[in-house]
């Protein structure tokens, strides 16, 4: 019998983010970076390796996916089959339940997910630490989806010190996401793209690697000091020099819609008038709100004027990943 192995992961978003690579083919990214899982949006998937199978057949939210569009997953089990020493190809099923659009991570979830199922099918038994390292050769993103909480992904310098964990879990005070989502547009250019330009030609780069360093001090403290203020103001500041960095790219890009401008003002409004709320974004048009829970009535009030109400997503803080076995 063939074991089917399920896991299920959610996405995260970044407040100190990660935007260029140092190792493409490792995945390892030029600064560390930290995260909130969100307990609304996941990845569930189910891995079947079988040798009655010719090719790895992958089905997404039930559709068998064409082989072009399989690729990234087929090569990511490759890595799995390389270093179990499964030889069969796999059956791989994906219910992703992150809205469509881009810029919700759901690479961070779905690589996760297939990381820890995929795996354990294969006849792996990895850590948390291990399925971490596995992640991030998916996704870099995915990486941090492993865990629940807060979370840091260490940048390291080779495959064995790039990992994630836990900095706060469970986390015992008021602070949620509000998705706002936005309009999909095709994206101007892939993460993966977007991230080597700006490596290459942003002659603000390595500010950006020291900037990000020092936020993710400021960061550590404003989580354990369970500061929302600060950990806002930094996850912002932080988005925006992220998004500057493409601006100031050859040629330069960006994600940003007038939708997108839109929400980042009536962020700004409602802070002016004195509610606490934050953005952040991230490779695509949605915008983020960092908030406290007992403020999401008002601040989904105000942007009520501008958007429908199935486009604002509450989301709070969610669970690492889970694996089971049939
Ligand atoms: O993991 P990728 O390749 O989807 O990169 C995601 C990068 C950002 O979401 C923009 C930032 C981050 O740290 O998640």
């Amino acid at each position: 019998m063939n074991t089917t192995v399920t896991a299920k992961a959610h996405t995260n978003i970044a407040l100190v983010k990660y935007w260029g690579k140092k190792d493409p083919q490792l995945m390892l990214p030029q600064n560390g970076s930290i995260s909130l899982t969100l307990d609304h949006f996941y990845t569930e998937t189910s891995v079947t390796f079988d040798d009655q199978l010719a090719h790895d057949q992958i089905y997404f939210n039930d559709q068998l996916l064409q082989p072009a569009k399989a690729q990234r997953i087929s090569q990511f089990l490759d890595l799995i089959r390389q270093r179990s020493g499964q030889t069969h190809f796999a059956r791989v099923t994906t219910g992703n339940h992150v809205p469509t659009s881009a810029g919700l991570a759901s690479s961070a979830s779905g690589f996760a997910a297939l990381a820890a199922a995929g795996s354990r099918a294969a006849g792996m038994h990895l850590d948390l630490t291990d399925l971490s390292r596995l992640a991030r050769r998916g996704s870099g993103s995915a990486t941090r989806s492993i865990f629940g909480g807060f979370v840091e992904w260490h940048a390291g310098h080779d495959d064995q010190s790039s990992y994630a964990e836990v900095l706060q879990d469970p986390v015992d005070w008021d602070v949620q996401m509000i998705a706002v989502v936005l309009k999909a547009t095709k994206k101007p250019i892939s993460s993966t793209d977007g991230m080597a330009r700006v490596v290459a030609t942003s002659p603000y780069y390595p500010a950006w690697v020291q900037t990000a360093n020092h936020d993710l001090d400021r960061m550590r403290h404003a989580i354990a000091a369970k500061d929302l203020h600060a950990l806002g103001m930094i996850a912002e500041t932080n988005a925006m020099r992220m998004h500057a960095l493409n601006l100031s790219a050859d040629p330069a890009f960006n994600y940003f819609t007038a939708d997108t401008l839109t929400a980042i003002q009536a962020v700004t409004d409602l802070r002016a008038n004195g509610v606490n709320c934050y953005y952040t974004l991230d490779a695509g048009p949605n915008v983020k709100i960092i908030c406290a829970g007992h403020d999401t009535a008002v601040i989904k009030a105000a942007l009520a004027k501008h958007f429908a109400p199935e486009q604002l997503i509450v989301a709070k803080p969610g669970p690492g990943i889970t694996i089971t076995e049939a």
